[in-house]
């Protein structure tokens, strides 16, 4: 465990700043659970938004060191160490306060989208085998074509390549502690 420190935005729509704070962090602590340690010791009024705490409901989404990102899928080791890790409400929503935005929006677009009603009488295709090769190749062709586009989008927006790097830097930095002299 080491102690790292967090600039949080605390504010709401009238305006607010960024508040500096300390929480304990190890191996394996995500971003949620120091903003949860900095609730329980010193910022009790801290609002943040969370449910899952798996990377499935979205609803922890914050900016974190100014992008994007999953507060319970993001870890703090994976940050850099040497200035404060920063932590704000989602830019492209209205601020309710601190970490909380108003995504309402994504509900009314989610009303407005028609739910799948399939044709009477039409045939479903349940089995591989029903549905033939064919477009299981094609998915397969365009979840590469996918994949290979996202790469060299976060290679233009500098980003570390998420597959390699991290686990490579931080395989690195393991092998670096454990030659450190005690
Ligand atoms: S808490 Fe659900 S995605 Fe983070």
């Amino acid at each position: 465990m080491s102690t790292r420190e967090f600039e949080v935005w605390r504010g709401d729509a009238d305006g607010g700043e960024f508040v500096r704070y300390e929480a304990e962090a190890g191996e394996g602590t995500v971003v949620l659970d120091a903003v949860h340690e900095i609730q329980r010791t010193s910022a009790p009024d801290l609002a943040v938004r969370w449910n899952c705490k798996a990377a499935k409901c979205g609803s922890c989404g914050a900016e974190v060191n100014g992008k994007p990102r999953l507060m319970c899928k993001t870890q703090v080791d994976d940050l850099p160490a040497d200035r404060p890790i920063r932590v704000s409400p989602l830019r492209a929503f209205p601020v309710i306060r601190d970490l909380v935005s108003d995504v309402s929006w994504n509900y009314e677009v989610n009303r407005q989208i028609p739910p799948f009603t399939p044709k009477p009488g039409a045939e479903w295709l349940m089995q591989q085998e029903d549905v033939g090769d064919q477009p299981l190749a094609y998915l397969n062709r365009l979840s590469d074509l996918l994949f290979v586009l996202s790469r060299w989008i976060g290679h233009h927006l500098g980003e570390q390549e998420y597959l390699w790097e991290r686990p490579l830097e931080r395989e690195a930095e393991r092998a670096r502690a454990r030659k450190a002299p005690a």
